[in-house]
């Protein structure tokens, strides 16, 4: 049965825009957050707080998140802002802006965690661990991401039980959510199910979410597919933007548009105005001179 409801968790502003080579300003990115706000989308990834030797565009999160805080200081928040911290280092940065909710990121395979993050994955689990405790010290929420579910660009075909693995040691440390990446977008429905299977015997599948990149046109099909299976929280990017610095040729994440279309053809609820939502879309698009790659998107603006 598929869920009555959907939580999207909107990465846009961090994995769509991570992979920009060109200079997209601080306002830029601030806009579109507060537009994604007004389309009444309630999480929001807005930052990274990574190297920024390893990826400049993120350069700005101290600037963005303490933005952030300012405007929500003293109000009851109904949005989550969240930034990716992949270290004490990332963690520290964050606190100090304020920030109430962070992810670490690791991966099923070997040859990703060390392209992505320099290390293998079971140094980067013992990295987490100190990141975790400080976290929970500081009342900070930890979300967690397994990259490289359904392949990886460099090591091929990932075993549902790798993925199993990495899911649960990241939840047994704390993080309240576990979110499963399709990286490079490689994965098909059947996959993706039997995928979720291997990892909900281990992490309840309600604390699973799917986070689906579109490089082979898949993404839809299966966040559907991972319906069926209960997942109920789906992470989607703004226009269809993005892509992986250290996974060459992936395209962007499903697009936000296209999923709560979809989702609203199904009768689930997911708490977003589609068409400001699309408005968005265009918006961060053209702003950055790229092509919009939501269909529902690009439906509208014919
Ligand atoms: P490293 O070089 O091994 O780290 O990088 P290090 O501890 O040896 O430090 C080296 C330098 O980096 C030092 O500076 C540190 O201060 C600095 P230097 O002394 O040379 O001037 N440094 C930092 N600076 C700012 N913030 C920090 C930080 N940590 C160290 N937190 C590190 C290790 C993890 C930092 C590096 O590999 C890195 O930044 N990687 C970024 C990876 C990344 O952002 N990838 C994209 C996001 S993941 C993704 O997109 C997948 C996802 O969407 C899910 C999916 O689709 O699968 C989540
Ligand atoms: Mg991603």
């Amino acid at each position: 049965a598929l869920p009555n409801k959907v939580r999207l968790v909107e990465v846009g502003p961090r994995d769509g825009l991570q992979n920009e080579a060109g200079v997209i300003s601080t306002e830029v990115k601030l806009e579109l957050i507060k537009r994604l706000e007004d389309a009444g989308v309630n999480y929001i990834e807005a930052a990274s707080f990574v190297s920024p030797k390893w990826v400049p565009q993120m350069g700005d999160a101290k600037e963005i998140m303490q933005a952030i805080k300012a405007k929500t200081d003293g109000q009851e928040g109904s949005v989550t802002y969240a930034a990716l911290t992949p270290n004490v280092k990332g963690l520290e940065s964050a606190i100090a802006c304020g920030v109430k909710e962070v992810a670490v990121f690791g991966a099923a395979s070997e040859a990703f965690s060390q392209k992505n993050i320099n290390c293998s994955i079971e140094e980067s689990l013992e990295r987490f661990k100190p990141v975790m405790e400080m976290a929970k010290a500081n009342g900070i929420r930890v979300r967690g991401y397994v990259s490289c579910v359904l392949g990886c660009p460099y090591d091929g075909e990932i075993a549902p039980e790798k993925v199993a693995e990495v899911a649960k040691a990241l939840y047994d440390m704390g993080c309240y959510e576990i979110s499963l990446g399709d990286t490079v977008g490689v994965g098909t429905p059947q996959k993706a199910k039997e995928m979720v299977r291997a990892v909900s015997q281990f992490v309840p599948v309600e604390k699973l979410a799917a986070h689906f990149h579109d490089t082979y046109g898949q993404a839809l099909a299966n966040i559907y597919a991972v319906l069926e299976e209960g997942i109920s929280v789906v992470d989607s990017s703004v226009g269809g933007l993005g892509g992986c610095p250290y996974a060459k040729g992936a395209a962007g994440n499903v697009a936000s548009e296209d999923v709560v279309y979809m989702l609203q053809g199904l009768g689930i609820e997911t708490g977003i105005d589609l068409n400001k939502l699309i408005s968005t879309g265009q918006y961060i698009t053209s702003s950055i001179d790229r092509p919009n790659r939501s269909k529902v998107g690009l439906a509208h603006s014919a």
